[in-house]
């Protein structure tokens, strides 16, 4: 089937922002050729807040309508919160393979000497079964502490658009988790949510040098080499953005795209 494959054909990475950029830059390690089209749903961010309904209704629906433009050889749902979700239901109805982000729950596990793992997320994902289910399968006999960080998510958007980031207030937010560091011996966080490895540099002095940090944006990008293994690439045009909401594309944003390998964005 592979040969098939267009080579001009894009993978498709798509988050409600810049969370799925953790994701890109493994991806680009892994297939420097592959042409990327970056979608961003920031007319629905934060994906955080809202109901399961609200969200599978928009993640099913703009993924039906981008595959449909952009011909994609690969989707991959660079988002917690949409594949916690809704990664099921767009497997049922799109025929390009689909590369979820869920949760790195089972490295923590396998890593954590305490057994006692902090999840940060955002609300949505930490409620969802499909972390019950991850829990159940690979962290049995451990304690999971999931916490809902939603402000992290701005955060991180701040700090790529060069802002400055307040540790006072990034402490206040994960302050649960530093409880369970003092109280509990928590010694491993999963950072639950595609976000929040942007602010990894800041988690790491608020956590400390005895906490790891997992999360899944290699385990991913391999994934998607997976799923495209043995196809030809080859990039005809730039990569770009394609954003629900021209506002979130201020110049800031922009500059930091081209780092990125996107060099152009546009409306969807
Ligand atoms: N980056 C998304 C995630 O991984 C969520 C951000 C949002 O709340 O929209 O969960």
């Amino acid at each position: 089937m592979s040969h098939s494959v267009d080579p001009s054909a894009p993978i498709l990475l798509f988050d409600t922002g810049v969370g799925g950029l953790t994701v890109l830059e493994e991806l680009r390690k892994v297939l420097p050729k592959a042409p990327v089209i970056y979608a961003a749903d920031y007319a629905g961010l934060p994906y955080g807040t809202k109901t399961e309904a609200e969200v599978a209704a928009r993640v099913c629906g703009l993924l039906g309508r981008m595959s449909e433009r952009f011909h994609p050889r690969a989707i991959c749902i660079a988002c917690n919160t949409a594949s916690t979700i809704a990664l099921g239901m767009v497997r049922d109805v799109l025929e390009v393979p689909i590369v979820g982000t869920v949760p790195a729950i089972k490295p923590a596990a396998a890593i954590s000497k305490s057994g006692v793992i902090g999840v940060l997320g955002t609300e949505a994902t930490i409620r969802q079964p499909y972390v019950d289910r991850l829990e159940a399968e690979f962290a049995n006999g451990k304690r999971l502490i999931r916490h809902a960080g939603p402000e992290l998510v701005d955060m991180a958007e701040a700090k790529l658009r060069g802002h400055w980031i307040d540790l006072e207030s990034l402490r206040g937010e994960v302050s649960v988790l530093l409880d369970a560091v003092e109280n509990d011996g928590l010694d491993t966080v999963v950072l639950a949510c595609t976000h929040f490895p942007l602010l990894e540099d800041e988690l790491l002095q608020i956590f400390g040098p005895d906490v790891r940090l997992v999360h899944g944006a290699e385990g991913i990008a391999r994934q998607i080499a997976t799923v495209t293994k043995g196809q030809e690439f080859l990039r005809k045009e730039p990569d770009r953005l394609v954003s629900t909401s021209q506002d979130a594309l201020d110049p800031s944003l922009r500059k930091v795209l081209t780092r990125y390998g996107l060099e152009s964005v546009a409306a969807f």
